[in-house]
């Protein structure tokens, strides 16, 4: 195995030679590169009849439950997808929070097969009252993700988006908070 640190999708500057590879693993990337010219420079590095595998592509859905405040609840979640849909690379749109259902009409525009397609969901939920191990760690995480994309908004009071972080992490420590995240995966065939 050999392990390179560069841009695949650098404009101009790809660091892998056309068709070099059988098939390609993308697992939690295309959401975070322009879909169409992303999508186009994965095809060019698989050989005929290779294919892709694109993982874990997020799908427009975020949930937190129980519910606190329903309105607040669906601001703040509106207000993170829109920080996703924001973002850009190298000076372009991303796949942003509607990834998974973009790849369905994407793929067979670029003459990629749709071999097979699932859902590849995030739910978390405490059994018999506990977390399986590192849950906790994993929905602080999420959380951290959202702290992070609405202080850089500024479209919410911070106090208000403190507050709620604040029991959302208390029903993590009560092993209370359930967390849904859905997201696809696609496996696509390049034509031969
Ligand atoms: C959310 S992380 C997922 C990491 C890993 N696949 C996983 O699931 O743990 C997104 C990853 O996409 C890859 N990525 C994003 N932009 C890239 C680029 N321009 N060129 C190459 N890889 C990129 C990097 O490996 C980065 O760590």
């Amino acid at each position: 195995m050999e392990f390179l640190a560069a841009d695949a999708f650098a404009p101009g500057q790809s660091p892998f030679q056309r068709g070099v590879f059988d098939g390609i693993i993308a697992h939690a990337v295309m959401d975070l590169v322009n879909l169409e010219a992303g999508l186009s420079t994965l095809i060019t590095y698989v050989r005929p009849g290779g294919w892709l595998y694109l993982t874990l592509n997020f799908d427009g859905l975020t949930q937190f439950l129980p519910p606190l405040t329903p309105d607040l609840d669906a601001q703040i979640i509106a207000l993170y997808h829109q920080s996703m849909d924001e973002r850009r690379f190298h000076g372009l749109p991303t796949g942003g929070s509607t990834t998974g259902r973009a790849l369905f009409v994407l793929g067979p525009a670029l003459g990629l097969d749709l071999m097979a397609v699932g859902a590849s969901d995030w739910v978390v939920s405490p059994r018999h009252g506990k977390y399986q191990p590192d849950e906790a760690d994993f929905l602080r995480s999420i959380l951290y993700f959202v702290e992070d994309s609405l202080s850089r908004q500024a479209l919410i009071s911070p106090t208000t988006l403190a507050d709620w972080l604040a029991i959302r992490k208390e029903q993590i420590a009560h092993c209370e908070l359930v967390f849904i995240a859905h997201q696809l995966d696609f496996l696509f065939r390049v034509p031969g």
